[in-house]
């Protein structure tokens, strides 16, 4: 199946030989793209999807989500709008919830949030466990998990579930031992909540070079609620991405910006959690490769919306539009090491939105407003 995306208006490739691009068409074959130039020369096709002078970019690509879950913690939310801190202690309350729902109400919830997510032009989502933290509990996430996305992340190591508050060494053992046994059939990715009050840098090392041994890929929340070692243990490691960077000294940005390590903003989670955002402009300036993501997840940051975290990131963050939009894309395929994601080049995976609007700038420019007219995902119109 063949299929003409024309009259597009401007085409945001990510394709270094191509930029942004004008008054094209685009063809899909299957789920690749197989063609891009003129209209007026473009091969006829079984099917036609007139753009009609909008823009057209690559999907985006959320690589850092949280969506097996049960319940919601809207009050604590409220609280800290009326100036509570936010401690990461509410993940509890998660664990709570979430061990006491059936799979089918699990799936059935992260189901909803990747087609939310969907809706607002998300062609590939990463889903984490971590509320589960019993071997049970973090197998099933992920069964659950690899049920709907091909991108999950084992996270067993998010916080010490309460049963072993008193003996924090025994569920580091836990993790590396029985519980990535289990989970890692269905997991691509280990990740640790490296903070304080989480995991430390040792017990940090220790999960993920058990998880590398099972054959998963290295990823870390690194530098969230402070200064730390995070960033500088992941990029030690070869991690495809140190997670959130809000903390950072010159020696972080330094190690970022000469590693493979991908440096993912979340700053969903800023907003919800009213800190301040990190220096995006002070990496990309070094020369680090920067991804936007939506950290979804009930607690610190409750949004499946790609828009929204661009938004937040021209105006908060400094990105210009088009540093944003890329990070939100090809970002995000860099950080999940997905050559195939993120652009639109000959071969690329055939993940499109239209936009309704003319230029990638509407994204910031008119921040709120539902702009994703058309999706499509491997080939498929949504
Ligand atoms: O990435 N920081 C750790 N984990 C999540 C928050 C989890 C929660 O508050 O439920 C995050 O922000
Ligand atoms: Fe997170």
């Amino acid at each position: 199946m063949s299929l003409l995306v024309t009259n597009i208006g401007e085409l945001f490739t990510n394709d270094p030989g191509l930029g942004i691009v004008h008054d094209v068409a685009v063809v899909v074959e299957d789920d690749r793209i197989a063609w891009i130039g003129p209209a007026s020369t473009a091969p006829a096709a079984d099917s036609v999807l007139d753009a009609d002078g909008a823009a057209v970019l690559p999907g985006f690509v959320d690589s850092h989500a949280h969506l097996i879950f049960a319940g919601d913690r809207a009050a604590e939310f409220g609280a800290r709008m009326a100036g509570a801190a936010y401690t990461g202690g509410g993940i509890r309350t998660t664990v709570a919830a979430t061990r006491a729902a059936s799979d089918d109400e699990l799936r059935r919830n992260a189901r909803r949030l990747v087609g939310e997510a969907l809706r607002q032009g998300t062609t590939t989502i990463e889903i984490k466990s971590g509320y589960g933290l019993s071997v049970a509990d973090e197998e099933r996430s992920l069964r659950v998990a690899a049920e709907i996305v091909e991108e999950t992340t084992f996270l067993g190591a998010h916080v010490v579930p309460a049963e072993y508050a008193d003996r924090p060494g025994d569920y580091v053992d836990l993790v590396c031992g029985d519980m990535l046994a289990a989970a890692s059939p269905y997991a691509k990715w280990v990740d640790v909540f490296c903070e304080r009050g989480a995991f430390d840098a040792d017990q940090a090392r220790a999960i993920l070079e058990a998880g590398a041994k099972r054959g998963l890929g290295l990823r870390l929340h690194a530098n969230q609620l402070g200064p730390g070692p995070g960033v500088r243990l992941a990029v030690e490691l070869g991690a495809a991405s140190a997670d959130h960077c809000t903390h950072l000294d010159g020696a972080d940005v330094d190690a970022l910006a000469s590693s493979d390590t991908v440096a993912t903003l979340l700053p969903g989670a800023e907003f919800s959690t009213r800190s301040r955002y990190p220096d995006a402009r002070r990496l990309l300036d070094a020369g680090a490769t920067v991804a936007l993501a939506t950290d979804c997840n009930p607690g610190s940051s409750y949004t499946s919306s790609m828009p929204f975290c661009i938004a937040l990131a021209v105006r908060e963050m400094r990105l210009t539009p088009s540093e944003a939009v890329a990070a939100a894309t090809v970002g995000g395929a860099t950080a999940l090491r997905r050559a195939d994601l993120g652009r639109v080049s000959i071969g690329a995976r055939a993940d499109l939105i239209v936009l309704d609007a003319p230029s990638h700038l509407h994204l910031a420019y008119r921040p709120g407003v539902p702009l994703i007219r058309a999706v499509l995902r491997n080939g498929v119109p949504h």
